[in-house]
């Protein structure tokens, strides 16, 4: 079990971080692109993770800190890390479509032990330990286990890899045909929160990063489900993989 004074001080980080994204000034914000296709980084982007920084590495001082919009991205290694997305869903929040969301995940010994999602638009705080559950605003939450037939489908469009729209449409369309709806939020780590909490059953995106997945990951585990590759292998926290999340019933996709 992690200390209080370490879970607490995330949680205090993250409602932190929620709040600069709350009270941004659209006026200032500046854009800028990035490599690859629909890839952009704002001024709070920057902010969000520069606080984010100073206040976990208050906390685990011997911590290595990794952050998407760190300019070299350093290897997480034995002992703890944090991988941190700051905002989580940029075009959404340049657009103002209210559905970013900020993500801490803390690793020891490249496995996450400690997990953070925030909403700051619903004030919805998801949260999970190692071995102790997971917890949406302090309460349990526990994956749907629903039949593929009523299952709600979340999936990624991996944008800055548009080569891989074509096989990711494809298993859309499969799964679509057999479950009830699909939903796109444009926040991976939102999407499998929604996996956790039992508001959707299946999560897929062809590739990740790991600061989009490593938080999700262990919420939506700790909630009762299943976070792999694609393929079912594990999942690894060090480059980009295939993220497959469910919590609806074992079925074949
Ligand atoms: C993106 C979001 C989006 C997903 C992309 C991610 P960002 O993260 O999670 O839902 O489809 O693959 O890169 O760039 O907004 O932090
Ligand atoms: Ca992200
Ligand atoms: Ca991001």
């Amino acid at each position: 079990m992690l200390d209080k004074t370490i879970t607490e001080g995330i949680n205090a980080a993250i409602l932190a971080a929620g709040e600069i994204i709350m009270n941004a000034d659209r006026n200032t914000e500046t854009v800028e692109e990035k490599t690859g296709h629909a890839n952009f980084v704002t001024s709070y982007d920057k902010a969000v993770q520069e606080m984010l920084k100073k206040r976990l590495l208050e906390i685990l001082p011997e911590a290595v800190f990794v952050g998407e919009e760190e300019d070299v991205h350093r290897e997480i290694q034995k002992g703890y890390s944090f991988i941190v997305d700051p905002i989580d869903g940029t075009t959404n929040f340049i657009r103002d479509m209210h559905c970013s969301t900020v993500s801490i995940g803390l690793l020891l010994d490249a496995e996450p032990v400690y997990a953070a999602i925030y909403n700051p638009y619903l004030s919805e705080l998801f949260t999970a330990q190692k071995g102790q559950g997971a917890f949406l605003n302090g309460q349990p939450i526990h994956v749907s286990g629903k039949p593929l037939s009523e299952s709600i489908i979340l999936f990624g469009t991996s944008p800055y890899y548009p080569e891989l729209a074509k096989k990711s449409f494809e298993l859309l369309i499969n799964l679509f045909n057999r479950a009830l709806d699909v939903r796109r939020f444009g926040s991976a780590a939102y999407d499998l929160c929604m996996v956790a909490a039992g508001r959707a059953e299946l999560f897929f995106e062809m590739q990740l990063s790991p600061w989009d997945y490593a938080a999700g990951s262990l919420i939506v585990k700790e909630a009762g489900g299943q976070a792999t590759q694609l393929d079912g292998t594990p999942l690894s926290y060090g480059h980009p993989l295939s993220v497959l999340a469910r919590g609806g019933q074992d079925e074949k996709i």
